[in-house]
Formats: C-alpha cells, sequence, structure tokens
C-alpha cells in the first residue's frame, strides 16, 4: 500500500495504468471527488449492503475494494467488524478517514490498487465490491478477479454489486448474469452461489439503477 508523495506526486494516476474507466473518460478516479459529491456517492450506504450486513453476512476481515468515500465500509465496520477499504482515490480515501474520525467508528483506509490487492499483504474472509466490478471492461476483469482471488481466504464470501442490464434506466457499464458468472470461474476456485436482482442508489436514479447482487465463494 502506497500514499501519494514524492515524484508521482503530480501524476494523477500515481505510477498505475489508467483503467478503461479513466481512459474512457479521460479523467482520474481522483478527479471525481474533487468537485462535489460523484454520481454515484450518495453519503450513506447502500440498502443492499445494510441488509446483508443485518444478516450476518459480513464476518471476518472485511476488505471493501474501491471503497470510495467509505459509507460501506463504514457501516459494515459499526457493527464491529474488522474493516480494511481501499482505493486508488486518495481524495475519496481523505474523505473517507474524516467521516471516521467525525464518527469515531475504528476502520481503515488505503491507498491501493485493485489489480494488485497482493500488496496490502493481508488476507479476507468477506470480500465487498460496491461498484467497482462494473467499472472494469473485459480485458480487465480477468486481472482483477485473480486479485481478488490472492487475498481471499479458501471458504471466504465475494459480494459484488453491480449495474445489471436488467431493467429499465440502467446505470452506466450495465453487466449480464452471464457476464458475472464467466469472470468467477470454477476452474479458477469460484463458486457463484447467487445473483439476485437488487439496486444501486445514485444521485440521478430514482428508487436506484437495476442491479445484481451477487454471492460468491472462494473454494
Ligand atoms: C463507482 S465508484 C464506487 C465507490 C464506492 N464503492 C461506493 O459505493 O460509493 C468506484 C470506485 O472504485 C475506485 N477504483 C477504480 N479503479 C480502481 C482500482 N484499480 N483500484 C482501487 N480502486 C479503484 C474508484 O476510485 C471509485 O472510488
Amino acid at each position: 500500500m502506497s500514499e501519494r508523495s514524492g515524484p508521482l506526486a503530480d501524476d494523477p494516476f500515481n505510477g498505475r495504468r489508467p483503467t478503461s474507466h479513466e481512459r474512457m473518460t479521460g479523467r482520474s478516479w481522483d478527479a471525481s471527488y474533487q468537485e462535489g459529491p460523484a454520481p454515484w456517492d450518495v453519503g450513506r450506504p447502500q440498502p443492499a449492503i445494510v441488509r446483508v450486513a443485518s444478516e450476518g453476512g459480513f464476518a471476518g476481515a472485511v476488505l471493501d475494494a474501491g471503497c470510495g468515500t467509505g459509507e460501506n465500509a463504514l457501516h459494515i465496520a459499526s457493527l464491529g467488524l474488522q474493516v480494511l477499504g481501499v482505493d486508488v482515490a486518495a481524495t475519496a480515501l481523505a474523505i473517507a478517514r474524516e467521516k471516521a474520525d467525525d464518527r469515531r467508528i475504528e476502520v481503515e483506509f488505503a491507498l491501493a490498487d485493485a489489480f494488485r490487492l497482493e500488496h496490502t499483504g493481508r488476507r479476507f474472509e468477506t470480500v465487498l465490491d460496491c461498484g467497482l466490478f462494473h467499472t472494469f471492461d473485459a480485458d480487465e476483469r480477468p486481472r482483477y478477479v485473480a486479485s481478488v482471488a490472492s487475498v481471499t481466504e479458501h471458504g471466504g464470501t465475494v459480494y459484488v454489486l453491480c449495474f445489471s442490464d436488467n431493467g429499465p434506466d440502467a446505470g452506466p457499464h450495465p453487466v449480464s448474469r452471464e457476464e458475472l458468472r464467466a469472470a468467477f470461474d470454477p476452474s479458477d476456485g469460484w463458486k457463484v452461489v447467487a445473483i439476485e436482482p437488487d439496486r444501486i442508489e445514485t444521485r440521478f436514479h430514482d428508487g436506484g439503477a437495476p442491479a445484481w447482487f451477487a454471492t460468491i465463494e472462494r473454494i
């Protein structure tokens, strides 16, 4: 895990290759957080995450990959779990840490690339991906899923909440059920337990956008 400093201080990508989303939009993820709340930054945890947490779905050490300004990580940590939120956007992490201080919640936020999660030096019983997977294109997904595999304990659970192609008023980067299944291949040690229709709240969808909530086991 590295903090932004030294010769890379002026590099919005902090020495990493821009993701497909960044290449498409022409701006870094960090830039999305510099001019007020980003479209996905709703200022509260996603209802789907609150529901699963209330059902005891989070256990052990929890990783929130692409945590943004931390609402989901903060909610899970407030239940007494040990949570690490990682993101490539230093501005989002600074906001997340400020919220943790204000709310007196013990939680860790670190600058880390989801393609290199092994650099965290940690392993996790539960991994949350809320809105990250769907930002990756078909070339990036295998590398990302391999990175998640490298830090997920066997028997652990990965949750993916992503925009779906299932219904009107889809969010950007809608994902199909088949794409989710293909990314978490049994031959790579994954078992897709469930892919259920759900919603993702955004700042521009009334009642949220159609989503999948995928529960995936590391075997
Ligand atoms: C759509 S936002 C969702 C943020 C947060 N999970 C939420 O629900 O508000 C996607 C997040 O993933 C982060 N991200 C994108 N690519 C990343 C990467 N390669 N490694 C870590 N974080 C990444 C972005 O900076 C952004 O905060």
